[in-house]
């Protein structure tokens, strides 16, 4: 099954999406933090509360260096929670991609823009890839284009890498990377809402309710 993660470090968002969609955890970068002014030690144990001990949470090294990445993703790896440790897929982060996988720890390589670039991200051993559908729309290329094309050379060289899919801003661009049979995607909160929402929903909802009270008053459906 699709796995289907919720891109923000907002707890009271996390609740409510929680309660009503089936989340395997949240993915943080480091802008996410920075804007919602907590870091990881705040935000983990609030978010592994709400979501319960077998969230998988994403949380992104900052340091600029192989070595850095190395020893903060081991850093990353020993919290007590379900944790996938992101590198930007850099040639630094691929370079550290490649020790970090020596050290057994679940990776997602980040900030992808191109299929060749999460290509090789994925043969360094990068767990999850993740491409930002939106951002390369907004640099007047195509992002589902570059999710199709990493998707087809996965396929085609038996990786088992799973793109994460990231940066939406509508739904139509979740809908076209969902039916490429990609292993994830990660939602902001306000597309997130707009997946189940249809100016058509509540006047059905409401239509259903006004003729049930016209016969049956306020009775529920077993006792009509
Ligand atoms: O972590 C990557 C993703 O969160 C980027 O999303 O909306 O900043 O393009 P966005």
């Amino acid at each position: 099954m699709i796995e289907l993660y919720l891109d923000s470090a907002d707890i009271e968002q996390v609740r409510r999406f929680n309660l009503c969609l089936p989340l395997t955890g949240v993915t943080t970068n480091p802008s996410i933090l920075a804007n919602s002014g907590a870091g990881l030690t705040k935000v983990l144990p609030a978010l592994a509360e709400v979501l319960g001990p077998n969230a998988r949470f994403h949380a992104q090294v900052v340091s600029p260096t192989v070595e850095g990445m190395l020893a903060e993703a081991k850093q990353l790896n020993q919290l007590p929670y379900n944790m996938v440790v992101k590198v930007p897929a850099t040639e630094t982060g691929l370079s550290a991609v490649k020790l970090i996988k020596k050290e057994g720890i679940l990776v997602l390589a980040t900030a992808i823009y191109s299929a060749q670039q999460g290509f090789l991200a994925a043969l360094c051993g990068a767990d999850y890839l993740a491409p930002y559908v939106n951002r390369i729309d907004a640099m007047g290329a195509d992002g589902v284009g570059v999710v199709a094309d990493l998707q087809h050379l996965l396929n085609q060289h038996g990786l088992e890498s799973k793109i994460l899919a990231a940066s939406f801003k509508n739904t139509q661009q979740v809908m076209d990377v969902m039916k490429l049979g990609i292993g994830a995607v990660t939602l902001p909160p306000d597309v997130a809402a707009q997946m189940f929402s249809h100016p058509a929903v509540q006047p059905a909802v409401e239509q259903f309710s006004q003729d049930w009270q016209a016969v049956f008053a306020d009775k529920l459906s077993f006792e009509s």
